[in-house]
């Protein structure tokens, strides 16, 4: 490795940087701070922590808001301006503050599926435990069937 290049962060790191995002949420609403933090096939890792609303179907999961600032900060590669490649999430790791270990919900699920998410990293006695995508949406809908 030259110095320029970062080393790939290890599933406590990732779960570090999922916990630091969850302190950055807005949950006032049900008092869960959650955070996660997803590795990409790039290098990259974005965080995002979920934000309530008074209104309360508005709110938003962390996982989903770290989707959306994966694609809203993604290289711009076609010509016409929009992203031309689905970026591929090669982990996701999840801290909820409250809840030890925080899965990600059904929505979440299935909107980290549309990425290609290949791993699940939550936090198990404060230890990583990593579960292949496959096995918490299994027989799942993706971009390729359409
Ligand atoms: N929440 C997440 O952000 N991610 C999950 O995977 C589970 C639930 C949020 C939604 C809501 O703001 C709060 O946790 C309680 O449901």
């Amino acid at each position: 490795m030259n110095s320029t290049e970062k080393a790939t962060p290890t599933d406590v790191e990732l779960l570090e940087k999922a916990r630091e995002a969850a302190h950055h949420a807005w949950a006032p609403y049900s008092s869960f701070p959650v955070g996660a933090a997803l590795l990409l096939d790039d290098g990259r890792v974005i965080t995002g922590s979920n934000v309530e609303n008074a209104s309360s179907p508005l709110g938003i999961c962390a996982e989903r808001n770290a989707a959306a600032h994966m694609i809203t900060s993604g290289e711009v590669t076609a010509d016409d301006g929009h992203l031309s490649q689905l970026p591929t999430i090669l982990a996701v790791a999840i801290v909820g503050l409250k809840a030890e270990p925080c899965y990600p919900c059904g929505a979440c699920r299935q909107v980290l599926r549309e990425f290609n998410c290949q791993r699940v990293i939550v936090s198990v006695d404060g230890e990583p435990h990593s579960l292949d995508f496959d096995e918490i949406l299994p027989n799942s809908f993706g971009p390729e069937a359409l």
